[in-house]
């Protein structure tokens, strides 16, 4: 995401308060508040890591739990949201002991530079038909929810026996609209986050964490 895209002046990286986990829709109370952990002296554009190395690969394994008790039996075609999906994709496909079948989509989101429209452009879409099967979305993180809403629409359109939707991280702001998400691995505050996927002018992604940046960092875009 771009730092204008990301309406980085609003958002100022930090920790806030952290949302709990009762607001999870009632689906899996999974969603648990990341431990803020020490920032590595090899990567100084970091203020903060909002969710380890460690942290991640706990809650995947418990989010493939959910998930494989949920559709035991049954197979389940993952549609991965590139590009930021793409590390979330890798480990959750790996860690599921279910048949799977992996599809990505790439979205891009019209809106003002501070904040998704929820207008929806597909850059890529689906390589085949969804008709009839189990589909669950894989995304990083939701922020104000209008791109998963629009997506949630079109995939429901293409006559699926069902959709669901993993989220890695969750703002506070997606609790804000009418959006079920059926798993959320972490509600985070509403800082902008980089690593595991997330990106800041197409940086940061391959971080194996997910952190704040600088306010340095940031200002130099
Ligand atoms: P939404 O329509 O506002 O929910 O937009 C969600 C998309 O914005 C995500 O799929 C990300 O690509 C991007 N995004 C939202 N928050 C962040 C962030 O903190 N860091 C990096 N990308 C973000």
């Amino acid at each position: 995401m771009s730092a204008e895209a990301a309406g980085i002046h609003t958002s100022a990286p930090g920790v806030a308060t952290t949302p709990r986990g009762e607001q999870n829709h009632g689906h899996h109370g999974l969603a648990g508040a990341p431990v803020p952990a020490p920032v590595p002296s090899t990567h100084p554009d970091l203020a903060e890591i909002l969710v380890t190395e460690n942290a991640l690969r706990v809650k995947i394994t418990e989010l493939a739990a959910a998930i494989d008790a949920d559709y035991a039996g049954q197979e389940v075609l993952l549609v991965g949201v590139l590009k930021g999906a793409v590390m979330l994709m890798a480990d959750l496909a790996r860690a599921l002991t279910i048949s799977t079948t992996l599809e990505f989509m790439a979205v891009s989101s019209y809106g003002s530079s501070t904040s998704s429209s929820g207008v929806v452009r597909i850059l890529k879409d689906l390589d085949r038909s969804i008709e009839g099967r189990h589909v669950l979305v894989v995304e990083d993180i939701i922020d104000s929810g209008l791109t998963l809403s629009w997506l949630m629409r079109n995939l429901s359109s293409r006559h699926p026996a069902s959709v669901e939707v993993v989220a890695l991280l969750r703002k506070p702001e997606a609790l804000r609209v009418d959006l079920d998400v059926r798993y959320v691995g972490f509600d985070i505050p509403s800082a902008f986050v980089v690593g595991y996927g997330l990106d800041f002018a197409e940086r940061y992604r391959t971080l194996p964490y997910v952190g704040t940046l600088t306010p340095e960092v940031i200002a130099a875009g």
